[in-house]
């Protein structure tokens, strides 16, 4: 069973129209978070190979606004797993329509999502780790996995 950090990496890449906007014109951070939690559960139910539900969101940081017209690119990867929970570090970044511009880092989260049957929490397979980049994401989200515990079971 394939189930290493890249084959569960999920991509969304979508342009930014009014219907996303808040009302002064930048897109809603509600619009926004939708795009990542969808991106980080594709990213989860491709590990799992099953159901996933939302257990928890933190860390969301705004690093700056995004507007009507910018394409954004939301991008899911597990970083670790524990026996039923799998944390996703997830990432938008934003570029210009009329220009292609460098892309910029906008907003970033960690996502913990829980594989389930029958509507209880079941095992989802290891993480396999396959390059030094996967390595330091591995290590990032098992600190993560330690913290987020530390803080729920407090
Ligand atoms: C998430 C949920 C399934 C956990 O159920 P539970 O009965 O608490 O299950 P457990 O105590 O056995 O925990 C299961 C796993 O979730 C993790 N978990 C549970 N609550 C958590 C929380 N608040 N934060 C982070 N992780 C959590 C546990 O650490 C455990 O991880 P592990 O299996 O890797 O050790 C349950 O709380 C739920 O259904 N919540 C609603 C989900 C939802 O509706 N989301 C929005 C729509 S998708």
């Amino acid at each position: 069973m394939i189930s290493n950090i890249s084959f569960s990496r999920a991509e969304t890449c979508l342009i930014m129209e009014p219907m996303h906007s808040n009302p002064y014109g930048n897109v809603h951070g509600g619009a926004l978070m939708k795009i990542m939690d969808n991106t980080a559960g594709i990213a989860a139910a491709k590990h799992a190979k099953g159901t996933v539900v939302t257990a928890r969101v933190d860390e969301i940081v705004f690093h700056k606004p995004i507007h009507v017209g910018d394409i954004v690119t939301c991008i899911g990867q597990l970083a670790y797993v524990g026996k039923s929970s799998m944390q996703i570090m997830v990432s938008i970044v934003v570029h210009e329509l009329s220009n292609y511009s460098e892309p910029e880092t906008a907003l970033t989260a960690f996502f913990t999502m829980v594989h389930l049957v029958d509507n209880k929490p079941a095992k989802v397979p290891e993480l396999v780790v396959s390059t030094k980049e996967e390595e330091e994401i591995y290590k990032l989200g098992e600190r993560k996995y330690r913290d987020i515990r530390l803080k729920y079971k407090a």
